[in-house]
């Protein structure tokens, strides 16, 4: 009964593989989605269920989230959590220069997946008469716009929106579920080095994000999660449905 429920998107690498394996730390079940499966040992008492699919095909991610809530029993579980962390970065550069399928995926994984997970969870948790919660990982450029990068502006600033419209929606619920979409800082990860491998002629902004490593300001992956776990845990956790882990 104490155990808790965590479904995290993006799991196999960067900030959602840590964010998992802080999560099996204490013990939870954990859900991982990604097109890979995260390359973890899973401590006893905890459990992890890696789901390898490809979130560009949300529906069918959705689907499959909501068909295994409702074979879950909420007796089993202290509190239910879904982290839509899965982001993308299309190529960097003008959006006008921009390939078309590059742009739509990062649409797809970046906000229509989220979108439709959460709808899912919720749907299917409604009746949960537990602590619900979703988080959804955004970022400083979800409200702050940055040329070279259109397609991830709009899908975190969606998110940004997405939260803000969920909250007020299950303000007014019974068991109502808490949301907020949180920007994690800056993390040394992937998408680090995909902005850095950029073209400095398509994107001048490179240089920016070549700084931030050259200066040490970049977290680490585990710092990270942590700091967003502990936002997670935090009494006010769904106050403010938009939110920065560097302003908590
Ligand atoms: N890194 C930063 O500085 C930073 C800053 C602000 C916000 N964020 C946000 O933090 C989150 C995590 O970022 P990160 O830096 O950890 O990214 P990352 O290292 O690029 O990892 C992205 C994760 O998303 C998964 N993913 C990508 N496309 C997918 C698809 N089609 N289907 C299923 N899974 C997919 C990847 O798994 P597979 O490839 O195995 O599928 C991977 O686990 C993102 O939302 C990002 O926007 C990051």
């Amino acid at each position: 009964m104490s155990r808790q429920l965590s479904i995290v998107t993006g799991a196999s690498r960067g900030l959602g593989l840590a964010l998992t394996e802080q999560l099996l730390a204490r013990g939870d079940r954990v859900v991982a989605l990604a097109r890979r499966a995260p390359d973890l040992v899973v401590p006893p008492g905890a459990e992890l269920l890696p789901w390898t699919l490809d979130l560009a095909q949300a529906p069918a991610a959705a689907a499959r989230l909501a068909q295994w809530l409702s074979e879950q029993d909420p007796a089993s579980w202290a509190a239910a959590t879904l982290i839509n962390n899965a982001g993308v970065v299309s190529t960097p550069g003008p959006l006008a220069a921009g390939d078309d399928a590059d742009l739509s995926n990062a649409l797809r994984v970046g906000l229509e997946a989220p979108l439709l997970l959460t709808a899912a969870f919720l749907r299917a948790t409604a009746a949960w008469a537990l602590p619900r919660k979703v988080l959804l990982v955004s970022s400083g450029l979800g409200r702050r716009a940055m040329a070279g990068s259109a397609s991830y502006c709009a899908a975190k600033a969606g998110l940004d929106h997405l939260a803000r419209a969920v909250a007020l929606e299950e303000a007014g619920r019974p068991h109502g579920a808490r949301i907020v979409s949180l920007a994690p800082g800056v993390i040394d990860t992937d998408m680090q080095v995909q902005l850095r491998a950029a073209d400095p002629a398509r994107f001048p902004e490179r240089e920016r994000f070549v700084g931030f490593h050259a200066a040490g300001q970049l977290d680490s992956p585990a710092a990270a999660a942590a700091k967003v776990l502990r936002y997670l845990d935090r009494a006010d956790f769904g106050g403010q449905p938009v939110a920065d882990v560097r302003d908590a």
